[in-house]
């Protein structure tokens, strides 16, 4: 096999409960994943030369690092480490996920690295092996894998998967510029001043919204305790999710650490209309619209 094409999806936390800051610096979380079809494709390719090397087309193009700085190169290192199989791949990323948007770009990539690699190089690791190398690389990682609909505790890592019906209709907020995730927490614990938090905790109204498949209930249930800091830190987000409301979102809410804001429309019709409407405000970079739940990364050629 000399090539192996990956698609992955990107991420919406449909509810974000962020507990404390614990002694290893991560925050305990309590938290609803979906993978919508907003998706990267990797394409790993056995390689002319030994090594690796990383090319990056589409969002972030000529931004982001193409060395170990990137979690998609560490993720073929580490999975070379971890199988014993030489580290040579040419990977090419193309991206459709924003960069430091909030719906976990950089996670995907990783994740799609892992399997892409593992296929190229003939491993078949097993699952739960592959599942824990994602959590080394970052919180979001087995999620991307997963995909569907899952909560995540710990640190976002652990999942377990939630029944889920039929398909909600997405629309996305694209933001010019991006925001660091740690940034962001740090913003919620500044925010917070010192008072004691909640264990963080998954409501069970959103349960019954995915078990249901209903828009309307989930709308009313989306909750994000970023979302106080990603708009400290960006105020102009308020007004990306006014609009949102004016033009019949049935909810609308910042995106994991955001910029990016998230909207469920009615249907896919209502999903179109909310699109132009966003995109005639001329409130974000880019408005892209998505189903959700889909399957996680996958083979796809
Ligand atoms: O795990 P990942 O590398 O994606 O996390 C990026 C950053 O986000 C962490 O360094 C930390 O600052 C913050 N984070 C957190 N609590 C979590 C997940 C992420 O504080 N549960």
């Amino acid at each position: 096999m000399s090539s192996v094409t990956v698609r992955v999806p990107a991420k919406v936390n449909l509810q974000l409960s962020v507990g404390s800051e614990r002694h290893d610096g991560y925050h305990e979380l309590a938290t609803v994943f979906q993978a919508v079809g907003l998706c990267d494709e990797i394409i790993a390719r056995t390689p002319s030369t030994p090594g690796i090397t990383l090319s990056i087309s589409g969002e972030g193009e000529g931004e982001l690092p193409l060395d170990e700085e990137n979690l998609a190169y560490r993720a073929a290192l580490l999975l070379a480490g971890h199988t014993g199989a030489k580290p040579d791949v040419d990977l090419h990323i193309h991206k459709s996920i924003p960069i430091a948007g909030g719906m976990a770009g950089g996670s995907a990539d990783a994740a799609a690295t892992l399997l892409a690699c593992d296929t190229l190089w003939r491993q078949a690791t097993p699952r739960d092996e592959l599942m824990a190398l994602a959590a080394e690389l970052g919180s979001d990682v087995p999620f991307a894998l997963h995909g569907g609909t899952a909560i995540g505790t710990g640190r976002g890592e652990n999942l377990t998967p939630v029944l889920s019906r039929g398909t909600f209709h997405w629309v996305f907020a694209i933001a010019e510029g991006g925001l660091s995730t740690p940034d962001v927490y740090r913003e919620c614990d500044r925010l917070r001043g010192g008072r004691s938090v909640p264990d963080p905790y998954v409501s069970d109204i959103l349960m019954q919204a995915a078990a249901a498949g209903d828009p309307v209930l989930l709308g009313k249930a989306l909750h994000n305790d970023l979302q106080a800091a990603a708009l400290s830190l960006r105020p102009a987000l308020r007004q990306v999710l006014e609009v949102g409301e004016d033009f019949g979102a049935l909810g609308g809410i910042v995106s994991g650490s955001g910029p990016t804001c998230a909207f469920v429309a009615r249907d896919e019709e209502h999903s179109l209309d909310l699109a132009v409407a966003l995109t005639a405000a001329g409130v974000c970079r880019t408005v892209r619209r998505g189903q959700g739940p889909v399957v996680g990364a996958r083979v796809t050629g």
